[in-house]
């Protein structure tokens, strides 16, 4: 439950990353994709925000930015207490500062298969990191390096092999084990499970949730499967367009969703019994370009409610029940 000592890890305000392209009629003049485009949330310390959303959504994109592994269009990023993205340079910290910081902040990424590089062996892959960021000896490194792909289920003979040796689950250990082995505290988990097989999904999960109490770790944790992150997040944050459209427990989102959008995602989930009765709502039309945002709520041209007002005014945070958000003109 929520109380006042619960520690802020993470804000985010007003968060966009836009990519131009160029119009293919007059090379010159310039439009975006707006991958990202104005998102706001904050993350408490040894918790895990799920972020759900369709794919494209801007999930990925959005996870780079926080760790500014891309630099983002607009807005801040605040990391315990440290302004490490701003518009405002003046306000950010050094360079030496973030250099720091890049140790304690973590990305697992999405696909097993390209993110290691298949020329290295494994124990160089996982002592990369420990290397940049600590003053050990070799033997050290190579023992710490053992002593991570233990810790997520890996034996350490293993090291001298390389990538394409091993199975997709194993290389997402691997993976998780590298990003892991710098001691980070707060891990950006970029569907780290969606390409493998669903018995192997469960094992990485618990894998993770291990390594959370283990090493106190804070997620946030990115999916498109609402099954995974209903049951393994606090909070839960659902994505649409660039933007957030519902936030707030998890438990709550998935009993009682409010947004139509979540409403449709969490209807789209198989039932956990035949008796269990459920209504399936079937979105119309597709989702819409992110360069060509549609005017006022951006989900208006799917919305099963839609109003005047909807193709308009896009609609502010409405503050429900003093623990979850919702971007919907239907909740004045
Ligand atoms: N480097 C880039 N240049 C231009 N557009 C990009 C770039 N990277 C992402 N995009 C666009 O930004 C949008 C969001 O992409 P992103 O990869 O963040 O989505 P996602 O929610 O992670 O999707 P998925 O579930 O498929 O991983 C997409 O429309 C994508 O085409
Ligand atoms: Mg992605």
């Amino acid at each position: 439950m929520n109380t006042d000592k619960e520690k802020i890890i993470l804000e985010v305000e007003n968060l966009k990353k836009y990519y131009p392209i160029r119009k293919k009629a007059f090379g010159k003049t310039e439009e975006y994709v707006k991958s990202v485009d104005g998102i706001s949330f904050s993350v408490k310390e040894n918790t895990i925000l799920g972020v759900v959303g369709e794919s494209g959504c801007g999930k990925s994109t959005m996870g780079k930015a926080i760790l500014n592994l891309i630099e983002p269009t607009d807005g801040r990023v605040i990391y315990n207490g440290k302004i490490i993205y701003s518009n405002d340079k003046k306000e950010c910290i050094s360079k030496s500062e973030m250099t720091k910081l890049r140790g304690e902040m973590q990305m697992i990424f999405q696909d097993p298969y390209a993110s290691l590089d298949p020329r290295k062996s494994i124990e160089s892959i996982v002592s990369e990191g420990i290397k940049k960021h600590r003053n050990l000896t070799k033997d050290e490194i190579r023992e710490k390096a053992a002593e991570i792909l233990e810790l997520c289920g890996m034996d350490r003979a293993c090291m001298v092999r390389y990538p394409h040796e091993f199975s997709g689950g194993q290389r997402q250990r691997i993976g998780i084990a590298r990003s892991l082995a710098i001691n980070p505290k707060f891990v950006v988990c970029d569907e780290p499970t969606a390409a493998l097989d669903v018995s192997i999904q469960s094992q990485i999960l618990n894998l993770m949730l291990d390594l959370k109490e283990k090493m106190g770790l804070t997620y946030i944790f990115i999916s498109h499967n609402f099954n995974v992150v209903k049951s393994f997040c606090d909070e839960i944050a659902v994505m649409y367009l660039g933007k957030i459209v519902e936030y707030g427990p998890a438990e709550k989102i998935y009993k009682n969703p409010k947004h139509p959008y979540t409403q449709a995602l969490i209807s789209s989930v198989p039932r956990n019994s035949p008796d269990e009765k459920k209504e399936r709502i079937r979105l119309t039309g597709s989702i819409p370009s992110a360069v060509e945002i549609p005017a006022g709520c951006r989900f208006s041209t799917r919305c099963p409610y839609v109003s005047d007002i909807c193709r308009q005014k896009e609609p502010e945070g409405m503050n429900l029940d003093n623990d979850r958000t919702v971007y919907c003109h239907l909740y004045k």
